[in-house]
């Protein structure tokens, strides 16, 4: 460790010099250490004092870093609730660390079993089987369980909900915004969305509807997941069709991956290079469409070589049914997408 010439110490070394301070008390704290306390010389003395201040001025600057990413300080209108951290509960909890700036410490995740959400404790975030804890310390409240278990979680909120404060954001699919208002017996904001896993990355597809007019809660919604991938503010009659393109479509496409990626294999690749190969096609033809904005068969149109072997094998696929049977497959899920509510099938199954 050097000082420089000014007879002051870096950055790294005033860290060190602090953690050593730190060490140092807790070895007596721990060991009930009763005896003397080590002397200083009037140069440790000063070295530490530079020490403390450095660490001081850094934390106020890590919370101003916060502070300018969220808006304000980790609190009660910039905490997020996300009630069942379960599939989708959890890839929006580490998008929104990931990718929207957050800090774990602002987000609350909850289910009734937390043992499996050890990780997202150690990272900081604040893990609870509390419902109406984290609801109480959050102004936006995500809802992630499963139809059959909303009326459950609904009902231990509801007296929780402040309508003036609190704005619902609901991932449950096929369970309308009214159904979720005349749940929770409540007129705060309600908004319905439909991410996919993907936001995990901050690449997910959402779409988003709400009841009337454009109010403060889909624009908060719009801005929150904006930060996650794309939305589209969608009439809420499209939710469940949506549901099958997006969230669904999620496990389509990479069935598709997959099935390129065997295909690779048979052709001649390992089955790792297959699989990297496939991804990356999939994913710089999805950036074609996305980045230019163009219709599918234009960027087609400039592989296919007449007499080619794009061309041969793409109408060999056609003649096996492959548009008709990723089709097809919309059309089912969003069948069975609409057959969630459980005012409609008297369970709310998923399976
Ligand atoms: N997975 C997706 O890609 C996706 C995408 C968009 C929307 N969705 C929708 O999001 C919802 C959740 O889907 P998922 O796939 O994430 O299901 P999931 O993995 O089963 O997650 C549901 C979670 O809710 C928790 N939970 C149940 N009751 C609770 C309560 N009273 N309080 C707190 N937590 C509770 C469950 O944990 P415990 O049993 O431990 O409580 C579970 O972890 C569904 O409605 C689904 O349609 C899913």
């Amino acid at each position: 460790m050097s000082k420089n010439s000014s007879n002051l110490y870096n950055q790294k070394d005033l860290i060190d010099i602090w953690r050593k301070i730190k060490i140092h008390s807790a070895i007596r704290y721990f060991s009930q250490e009763k005896g003397p306390e080590l002397t200083y010389s009037p140069a440790d003395k000063h070295d530490r004092k530079q020490a403390k201040t450095f660490m001081s001025t850094n934390n106020k600057n890590k919370d101003s870093n916060l502070k300018s990413r969220t808006g304000s300080n980790n609190s009660f209108e910039t905490n997020i609730a996300l009630l069942g951290g379960g599939n989708i509960g959890c890839a929006i909890a580490r998008g929104l660390v990931n990718k929207a700036g957050y800090e774990p410490a602002q987000i609350y995740l909850t289910r009734r079993q937390t043992k499996s959400l050890g990780r997202f404790k150690k990272k900081g975030f604040q893990v609870t089987t509390d419902n109406r804890r984290a609801v109480a310390h959050c102004k936006t409240i995500i809802i992630a369980v499963q139809p059959t278990q909303l009326n459950e979680l609904l009902t231990s909120i509801r007296t929780a909900i402040v309508p003036d404060k609190h704005i619902i954001l609901s991932a449950v699919a096929g369970i309308s915004n009214k159904e979720v208002s005349e749940r929770l017996k409540s007129k705060v904001p309600v908004v319905r969305i439909m991410p996919n896993t993907a936001v995990a990355i901050g690449e997910s597809m959402t779409c988003l509807a709400a009841n009337g007019q454009r109010g403060r809660a889909i624009i908060t919604a719009e801005k929150l997941f904006g930060q996650l991938g794309r939305t589209l503010v969608i009439p809420e009659e499209h939710m469940i069709p949506a549901t099958a393109l997006c969230a669904c479509g999620v496990a389509f496409f990479l069935r598709s991956v997959r099935a390129a990626s065997q295909g690779g294999i048979q052709i001649g690749f390992h089955a790792e290079e297959a699989l990297e190969m496939a991804a990356q096609t999939a994913r710089g033809a999805a950036s074609l469409l996305l980045e230019s904005n163009v219709h599918p068969e234009s960027e087609i149109d400039k592989v296919t070589t007449p007499q080619g072997c794009t061309i041969a094998g793409l109408n060999r696929m056609e003649h096996e049914g492959f548009s008709s049977a990723m089709i097809k497959g919309l059309v089912t899920a969003t069948e069975i997408a609409g057959s969630f509510s459980p005012d409609k099938n008297g369970d709310g199954s998923d399976d």
